[in-house]
């Protein structure tokens, strides 16, 4: 089940990024985030537990994924895509043209789930991640 995150969730959220980051975001970055009108949260429940989560920003007819993540015990079974699709279906919803995101250069497994939405590669920000320093990858997809 995907719904808004709410601020009980904090919490839950800041395990996911514990788990899933070498760089979480902290509780204050979290829950301050929350109260960002342009940031849509959602997080996604499974067997009982808080699974995943993700946050996108609209900027008029733009969207910008800024984090995707499920928790290593639940991954492999489809539920990245589930978020994917519940962002998709607000950015038709809200008329948004594209969408962009930034991915580590060996996140191997986040760059085929966008590929599978139809995201293609725009070009690199050289060094842009830090811990452990790592090249960003930019991907776009203009097929909403
Ligand atoms: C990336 C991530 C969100 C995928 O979550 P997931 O629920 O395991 O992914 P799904 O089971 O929904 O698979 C979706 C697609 O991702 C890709 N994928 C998933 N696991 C993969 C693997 N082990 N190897 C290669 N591709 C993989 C595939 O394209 C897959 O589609 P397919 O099953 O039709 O081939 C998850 O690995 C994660 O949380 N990683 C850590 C956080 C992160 O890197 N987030 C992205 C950057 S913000």
């Amino acid at each position: 089940m995907i719904g808004e995150m709410t601020p009980e969730d904090v919490l839950s959220v800041l395990e996911i990024e514990m788990q899933c980051f070498s760089n979480p975001w902290s509780y204050e970055m979290i829950k301050n985030g929350l109260e960002s009108s342009l940031d849509t949260w959602l997080v996604l429940w499974e067997e009982g537990t808080t699974a995943g989560y993700c946050v996108f920003r609209t900027i008029a007819d733009e969207c910008e994924l800024l984090r995707i993540a499920i928790l290593p015990r639940f991954r492999g079974r489809g539920l990245s895509k589930k978020l994917m699709d519940q962002m998709v279906f607000y950015s038709r919803q809200k008329e948004v043209k594209s969408i962009f995101l930034e991915v580590r250069e060996s996140n191997d497994r986040a760059r085929n789930l966008y590929k599978s939405y139809g995201f293609v590669e725009e070009g690199i920000r050289k060094h842009y991640y830090l811990n452990p320093s790592e090249n960003a990858v930019l991907m776009v997809c203009h097929h909403i």
